[in-house]
């Protein structure tokens, strides 16, 4: 355990470990069969901190972002950087706490980047957010409420009363016809559009836009920035827009923050033994998740 600079909390024992997608860049580019998968997404408690490191002591409950190329999350004992590492505080689970890092982050910067502000001084939106019942896309529904939002969700039939109660304005189901092609029930034209999911026509989504509307992708494709260059050069008004989360500890502050005072919720999935990991892995890859898969080192969280 380096303690690289003195940065590095030396260990982590981990308690929950949150399964993170693989990123859709990896994903094209190797095919799902040879997917790289890293789980960086932990909740434990602080073994050794490195000499340089005054804001951690051992026994510190915590949440981490574990170093996204190398991961090391599915593992007893972890190396976390102090600068991607956060206070779990007693209201917030373990579970509840591993989910956060990547997807509740990635769901912030994307509702970000489509202009939603969280202190209140943001305009009202009209904002579409697709596969609203996976990790991304159910912190995505929530934090977009917070910013006064006007929230049209999709998801299947199965989630979406638990869309609805995520805090959704219009749930749309995306095996009916209404739904496959994005159409609010009310209308509406989207500002902006969270993109959680793959496959989606670029024509679908322009005719439901407004007229500066811009699609923020998340499950990012060589051809998503293909024709966002594309897009740039021809000086489209509306637009879809890459985005690839660059983690902050600000953010997961802010985001055990709302976990911790009940303004924001985790939905687990499922929960897996360390034993198991196996199945949750098959179910992380099978993409029919509802909120996130969790594996529980030493049981119950
Ligand atoms: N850019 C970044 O930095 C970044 C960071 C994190 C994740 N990502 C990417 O974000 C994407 C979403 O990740 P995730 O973890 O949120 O996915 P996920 O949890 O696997 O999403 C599963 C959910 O999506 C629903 N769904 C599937 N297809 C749908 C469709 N066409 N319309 C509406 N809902 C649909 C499923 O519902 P049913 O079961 O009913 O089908 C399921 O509930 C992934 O591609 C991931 O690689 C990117």
């Amino acid at each position: 355990m380096a303690g690289d600079k003195g940065l590095s909390l030396e260990g982590i024992k981990n308690e929950t470990v949150d399964l993170v997608w693989c990123f859709g860049l990896v994903e094209r580019f190797e095919g799902p069969s040879n997917c790289d998968f890293e789980v960086t997404d932990v909740a434990g408690v602080v073994i050794e901190v490195g000499s340089a490191v005054k804001n951690f002591k051992a026994g510190d409950k915590v949440i981490s972002m574990l170093n996204f190329m190398k991961g090391g999350g599915l593992a007893e004992y972890a190396v976390a950087s102090s600068s991607l590492t956060v206070h779990r505080p007693p209201d917030v689970s373990p579970a509840e706490g591993a989910g956060l890092p990547i997807a509740a982050s990635t769901a912030l910067q994307a509702l970000k980047s489509a202009g939603a502000k969280f202190d209140g001084s943001g305009k009202p939106l009209n904002i579409l957010i697709t596969a609203a019942s996976g990790g991304v896309g159910h912190y995505a529904v929530q934090l977009a409420k917070l910013a006064n939002l006007y929230v049209t969700a999709t998801c299947g039939a199965r989630n979406v009363n638990m869309v609805k109660g995520l805090g959704a304005d219009e749930v749309l189901d995306y095996t009916t016809s209404d739904g496959s092609i994005l159409k609010s029930p009310t209308g509406k034209k989207y500002d902006a559009v969270i993109e959680c999911t793959t496959g989606t026509e670029w024509s679908v989504l322009e005719r439901n836009l407004s007229k500066n509307g811009k699609v923020v992708v998340v499950t990012l494709t060589p051809m998503t920035f293909l024709k966002y260059v594309v897009s740039k050069l021809r000086c489209a008004k509306k637009m879809a827009v890459p985005m690839a989360l660059m983690p902050k500890e600000e953010d997961l502050r802010f985001l055990v923050g709302l976990v911790g005072e009940g303004k924001m919720r985790t939905v687990v999935d499922s929960r897996h033994l360390f034993s198991n990991s196996e199945d949750a892995w098959a179910k992380c890859m099978d993409g029919h998740a509802t909120g996130k898969i969790i594996v529980e080192m030493f049981g119950g969280s």
